[in-house]
């Protein structure tokens, strides 16, 4: 137990700056996107079922708790989406790497931007 707290910190410590976190952010929104992926796969699949199975389940989307995480979703998807472009241009054109915290920056402002576009709209039921 120790150890797995000892490698866990120092991989969140290990060099740290954009380019760390950027990753560890990268690594957390893509296996979170595809957590989603599998449960959305079952609750598609639940249409099988009937439309009064599959009404009643996507009910539970609509609950407060769920939607706060749907705002991480949002986020994850943005986050990976424009951070993987970032590193497709740096591994295409090896000369931007000079450019990386920047580029990374900029990834950060879309994502905030657009996740509080999109998070507004997805919290605002929840006050109604
Ligand atoms: C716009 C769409 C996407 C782009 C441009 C993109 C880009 C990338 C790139 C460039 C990498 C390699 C990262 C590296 O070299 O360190 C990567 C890794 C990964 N992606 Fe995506 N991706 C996209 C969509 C998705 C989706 C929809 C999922 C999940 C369902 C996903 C899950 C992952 C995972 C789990 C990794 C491995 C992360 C790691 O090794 O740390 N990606 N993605
Ligand atoms: C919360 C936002 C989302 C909503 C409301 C939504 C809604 C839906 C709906 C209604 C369908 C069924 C379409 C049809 O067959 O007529 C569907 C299918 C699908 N969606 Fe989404 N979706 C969302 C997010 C996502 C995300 C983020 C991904 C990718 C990571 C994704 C991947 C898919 C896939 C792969 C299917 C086909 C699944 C299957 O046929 O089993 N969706 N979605």
């Amino acid at each position: 137990m120790g150890r797995l707290i000892a490698s866990l910190w120092k991989g969140v410590t290990y060099r740290g700056r954009e380019g760390h976190y950027a990753f560890i952010l990268h690594r957390a929104a893509g296996l979170g996107v595809l957590a989603f992926l599998i449960l959305h796969v079952f609750d598609i699949f639940l249409v099988t079922f009937g439309e009064e199975v599959f009404n009643e389940f996507l009910q539970l989307y609509t609950h407060p708790i769920a939607r706060i995480a749907e705002v991480g979703l949002i986020f994850g998807v943005v986050y990976h989406a424009f951070n993987g472009l970032r590193i497709i241009i740096i591994d295409f054109w090896p000369k931007t790497t000079v450019y990386e915290r920047q580029m990374w920056r900029m990834v950060m402002l879309i994502t905030l931007i657009l996740t509080a576009i999109a998070g507004y709209f997805t919290l605002a039921p929840i006050f109604e």
